[in-house]
């Protein structure tokens, strides 16, 4: 009712006295229960697993039930997710694996793909230098993929961080019966694969598995993928190598010849999973601990983070404009160093250290003007681009022992590279679109990245996954959680903490509560559609910013948290599909 006379004020008012008003009454209102209309998270009393499917997350419980701690259950449930989640889940793409200890030890394993030997820096670029779409290019086809590295990855959490109490063969099992005997598609996934046909149906196994010979799947047919079984009977018999040296490699490398692919059977055996340091920083008194490089997800959320402790967002509300303008200035900043500073770590000189300073981040917000956007032709030097895929997939276990594991993995979009290698079941990633193929150009998300993201023979593309723990001030677990969405998961990891930390809320308020988004370029904020007032929106407007409704989902997030009395907290966006179940 009083939305006209404040679209009013907001056109004429000073900036200065808009924020001034708009200050008093978030102070008012910042008392209030920031959480008390959202749902409750789910409850269990020992262990938990969220992820983006029921039946993922039920294996993972079924392997803590029977003395498996929570690595062995994330093995089992990425590798479950593989079957029952092919839009993202994988043993064709990569990802980032954070483990951490009841006793503190932390684990950060980098499973991200890799450049074949082949890719050089103009691999997607054609004799005028423009980028090349569709088969060729690194969005769709045989050339768009890097090597997987998920095999590996599972294969290493397994090797030095899994309890031995199950074999590898048992933790595979689960998979294997599911594509065996296959699983019944929800409604969603049915439509899905209808809605990617044009990318699917050029393929000849992914029209035949996900496109059902061009008959098309409806809600509650079964998805059978007896490929992917014999796939992974192979990987039970001869480990999670066989991807990389026996049959399954060889079929890859001759479906890749076949199709003038740039992957080749030593690419697959030179593959390599690699540790890294684990990311850490801290927030209002918080540890936070994330991925370091190549994810740059970890850097940028805590320069966020870094640069919004300057301010008491608590005081200003959860959805004010205030709030909203201050955060879009820091992820303006850190995007923008993203883009001219971040790559992959083996190749690239990465400044991490510098990048998450407290130091440095109070000379970078030196320049927010609380009254007024900045440009982003005003802020970061560089003029490049990326592009990135939306279609990742989080999970997260907490064990009753009290360890965890957050797990972001990816084939990039959704489908990958829409490419099926002919007799395995596994669907490619299309991971080179994470390059800069022309650097300082952007990308379909209009993220520009810089030559330090450039492509080169072995390296592994710059990401954006975030998988993120947090611990209380006496140091143990508080939560642990991660996003889908291209560079958008930072924005929904980074809002998501912020609002646990600053306003209180629970894990699932705090991942359900609208976000926003700013990436540097374009020089706009996302919103959700019902996700700000126009009242906000109308002051954020005065301010300079300029603002666009969409997508209709900025990321989609999934975590746990522990409770006061000990009790997992498990969480799934409500804007993504999936369940988190626990005993
Ligand atoms: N492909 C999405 C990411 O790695 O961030």
């Amino acid at each position: 009712m009083w939305t006209e006379p404040v679209r009013n004020f907001c056109r004429k008012a000073p900036a200065s006295l808009l924020i001034a008003v708009l200050v008093t009454v978030n102070l008012l209102v910042a008392g209030r229960n920031a959480s008390a209309a959202f749902r409750d998270p789910v409850r269990a009393r020992n262990a938990m697993v969220a992820s983006q499917h029921e039946l993922a997350s039920k294996v993972g419980v079924q392997i803590m039930k029977r003395g498996g701690n929570a690595v062995d259950a994330a093995i089992a449930v990425a590798l479950a997710l593989a079957v029952v989640y092919p839009e993202a889940g994988n043993l064709g793409g990569g990802g980032f694996m954070l483990i951490r200890f009841k006793d503190g030890t932390t684990r950060a394993i980098d499973y991200r793909e890799m450049a074949p030997a082949a890719a050089g820096r103009d691999v997607f670029v054609d004799s005028e230098g423009k980028l090349i779409r569709g088969e060729g290019g690194s969005e769709v086809g045989y050339r768009a993929s890097g090597v997987p590295g998920t095999p590996a990855g599972l294969d290493m959490a397994f090797s030095k961080y899994g309890s031995k109490k199950f074999s590898w063969r048992e933790l595979v099992e689960p998979a294997r019966i599911l594509a065996q005997n296959g699983f019944p598609l929800s409604k969603r996934l049915a439509d899905l694969f209808k809605s990617y046909q044009t990318n699917l149906n050029a393929y000849e196994d992914s029209r035949k598995i996900f496109l059902n010979n061009g008959k098309h799947f409806e809600e509650g047919d079964v998805l059978r993928q007896p490929d992917l079984a014999q796939t992974l009977a192979r990987m039970q018999r001869f480990g999670a190598n066989e991807f990389y040296t026996g049959k399954t490699a060889e079929l890859i490398a001759a479906d890749m010849k076949a199709h003038n692919g740039l992957m080749t059977l030593e690419d697959l055996r030179n593959y390599r999973a690699v540790e890294r340091t684990a990311l850490r920083g801290s927030y209002r008194g918080y540890e936070v601990i994330s991925m370091p490089p190549p994810s740059s997800g970890g850097i940028v959320m805590l320069q966020v983070l870094n640069m919004m402790e300057r301010y008491d967002l608590a005081k200003m509300g959860y959805n004010s404009a205030q709030k909203y303008h201050l955060v879009a200035e820091a992820m303006r900043r850190a995007f923008a160093d993203r883009a001219d500073l971040m790559g992959d770590p083996d190749f690239a000189d990465v400044p991490t250290a510098k990048l998450i300073e407290k130091k440095y981040a109070n000379e970078r917000a030196a320049s927010i003007n609380m009254t007024q956007a900045s440009k982003s032709s005003d802020v970061g030097s560089g003029e490049v681009l990326i592009r990135e895929g939306m279609d990742t997939t989080h999970f997260t276990v907490v064990d009753a022992a009290g360890n965890v594991v957050t797990n972001t993995y990816t084939i990039n979009n959704l489908y990958g590279s829409a490419v099926t290698i002919k007799g395995t079941g596994v669907l490619m990633n299309d991971e080179m679109d994470d390059f800069a193929a022309r650097p300082g150009k952007a990308n379909m998300f209009g993220l520009i990245q810089g030559e330090r993201n450039s492509v080169q023979p072995k390296k592994r593309p710059l990401s954006s996954m975030t998988p993120t723990i947090v611990l209380k001030k006496d140091g143990t677990l508080w939560f642990a959680l991660g996003a889908r969405g291209g560079p958008r998961i930072i924005s929904a990891v980074t809002q998501s903490v912020m609002n646990v930390i600053d306003y209180g809320m629970d894990i699932q308020a705090a991942i359900d509560a609208p976000r926003i988004h700013q990436q540097w370029y374009p020089d706009e904020i996302l919103f959700e559609p019902f996700g700000m007032s126009p009242d906000t929106l109308a002051v954020l407007r005065t301010l300079g910013h300029s603002m666009a409704a969409r997508p209709s989902n900025i990321a989609s997030a999934t975590g746990i948290m522990i409770d006061t009395d000990g009790s997992r907290l498990g969480a799934i966006d409500s804007r993504s599909d999936g369940e988190a179940v626990g005993y």
